[in-house]
């Protein structure tokens, strides 16, 4: 059985201009993000994979081609419907975890809920939840500050999974930790992707391969389904 695609680019570039140099940062590229899938997506830097995985997060609009979420072009969507797509839809993780200095574990995990307009109770309910699936629950009450970068970034896996998003997106989500906890925070994604999220991993580290269920590499702006030639195997 086909598994159901959840986002999709067709035909979907970006160029940025600045001064009088455009930068063709994507070439246009066709990518499907499968539900129950991890697709590891990786280049060398500069290689446009934050531009590909932006676009999919429909944090930047495509400058050709058509960028789909759930079968609806975003094309024709304003700024204000693009951020509530974002929210009900998408999880974001990034390198440097993102948590709210000022606010406990428990508290950065409730603010999506809370955005959502979702009561405080229920928004504390719900974040246990989240945190208790990432083997966090001693830690809730804690600042990032007093977490280890796996520990906080695990914080992140909680608070991007905590609006049961149908996609999550990570860009270079192990780039900041040592190899334990890298394995760790794949582990977990991989374990959410195996029910039934769709995710995208982005990375430059070739070692987080045999965690993928699919592989896209990215070279100078394209995607393929092979390696490049060159140093990058
Ligand atoms: N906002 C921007 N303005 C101008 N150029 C950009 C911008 N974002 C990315 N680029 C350029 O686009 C190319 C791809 O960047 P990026 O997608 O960030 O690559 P990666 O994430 O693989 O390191 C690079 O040449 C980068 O310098
Ligand atoms: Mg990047």
């Amino acid at each position: 059985m086909p598994t159901e695609i959840v986002a999709q680019l067709r035909g979907a570039s970006k160029e940025y201009k600045t001064g009088d140099q455009i930068i063709t940062a994507l070439q246009p590229t066709d990518f499907d993000l499968r539900k129950g899938e991890l697709t590891l997506i990786i280049g060398p830097s500069g290689s446009g994979k934050t531009t590909l995985l932006s676009l999919l997060g429909c944090v930047i609009y495509p400058t050709e081609g058509e960028v789909i979420i759930r079968g609806e072009s975003v094309r024709n969507l304003n700024q204000r419907r693009l951020a509530s797509l974002r929210l009900n839809n998408i999880g974001f993780i990034f390198q440097s975890f993102n948590l709210i200095q000022p606010l406990t574990a428990e508290q950065n995990v409730m603010l999506p809920l809370q955005l959502q307009g979702i009561k405080k109770a229920e928004a504390r309910r719900r974040a246990h939840a989240a945190i208790e699936k990432v083997g966090m629950s001693d830690r809730s009450g804690q600042l990032p500050k007093s977490l280890s970068g796996g520990q906080q970034q695990r914080i992140a896996v909680a608070r991007a999974l905590v609006t049961n998003p149908p996609m999550m997106l990570c860009d270079e989500p192990t780039a900041s930790l040592d190899q334990h906890s890298a394995g760790v925070v794949m582990n977990e994604l991989k374990s959410l992707a195996a029910q039934g999220i769709a995710l995208a991993v982005v990375t430059h580290d070739m070692r987080l391969r045999p965690f993928a269920d699919r592989i896209v590499y990215v070279d100078e702006g394209r995607t393929s389904d092979t390696p490049p030639d060159g140093e990058f195997h």
